[in-house]
């Protein structure tokens, strides 16, 4: 496929998991790709990849909590490549203090928004997902906090701001798509259940762990990181040109029961 060609896109948590493979994903359908992390070697590493494939990428240093380092990003995007089509507002933690959670997972994705729709609108449109969570539309079951944590009262601390965060970050999709439809410039965000990337490994480390993970998803594995990317791709891509403000789960039915 080559839904791409021609287009550019900034993806942030290029480095890792999910975000290195929604860049991959991209690259390989003709996108120029500026791959951003706060990990700058991470992110140069994925560049370097893409470069190797033939695509065309480059690599960014980038603290999503900065909002002006957000906007710098971007012009670096369209001086390196000459536009901005896409941007992957995906840069995430778990298992942060409140503050550190809420900074990075919900104010990262509204400084994204906040510039990335503006420059879209200014040069005629684009295409924004933002990677939530299932934690952005329900609560977490028993991952994280044993009963004897919340008995001492900071247990549900982690999952509480991972939450409050996704479920702002599904509340900043639909108010961006809302007021920035007629300006041409959509704006989604998936939700995925769990996903074997760095993040979790923590989790599936545990005794049991990959066992009860499993054992969320019907479809009774964990999801792949390309999986989210290819879900991602679609729907930043004009096959989804009349999907906007929507909360895509990509979890193995995890939120159907
Ligand atoms: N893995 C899962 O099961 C899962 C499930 C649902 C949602 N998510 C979300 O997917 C996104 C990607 O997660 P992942 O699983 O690929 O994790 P990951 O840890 O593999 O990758 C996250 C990347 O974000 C980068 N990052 C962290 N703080 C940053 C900052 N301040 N500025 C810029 N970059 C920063 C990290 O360096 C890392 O490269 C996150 O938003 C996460 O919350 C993950």
């Amino acid at each position: 496929m080559d839904r791409y060609e021609g287009s550019t896109a900034l993806v942030t948590g290029a480095a890792s998991g999910i975000g290195r493979a929604m860049a991959e994903r991209l690259a390989e359908e003709g996108c120029a790709v500026v791959c951003a992390d706060i990990d700058g070697e991470g992110a140069e590493d994925t560049a370097a990849q893409l470069l190797e494939k033939g695509s065309r990428a480059s690599a960014i240093k980038l603290d999503v909590t900065d909002s002006t380092a957000i906007k710098e990003a971007i012009e670096k995007t369209i001086d390196e490549f000459g536009s901005f089509d896409v941007l992957m507002n995906n840069a995430g933690i778990a298992g942060g203090s409140w503050e550190d959670t809420i900074d990075i997972n919900l104010s990262g994705v509204y400084y994204g928004l906040q510039h990335g729709c503006r420059v879209m609108a200014q040069r005629g449109g684009g295409s924004i997902v933002n990677t939530a969570s299932v934690a952005g539309l329900n609560g977490l079951v028993g991952t994280t906090v044993t009963p004897e944590e919340l008995l001492q009262g900071e247990g549900a601390v982690g999952t509480g701001a991972y939450t409050a965060a996704k479920h702002g970050v599904v509340g900043l999709t639909r108010q961006f798509a809302v007021t920035y439809g007629k300006l041409n410039v959509r704006v989604n965000a998936i939700c995925p259940g769990y996903i074997v990337t760095p993040m979790t490994a923590p989790f599936r480390e545990r005794e049991g762990g990959t066992e009860f993970l499993e054992s969320l998803h019907p479809i009774g594995r964990l999801g792949e990181s390309e999986e989210i990317a290819s879900a991602a791709a679609f729907l930043a891509s004009s096959d989804a040109s009349f999907i906007t403000g929507i909360a895509l789960p990509v979890d193995g039915g995890y939120t159907a029961r």
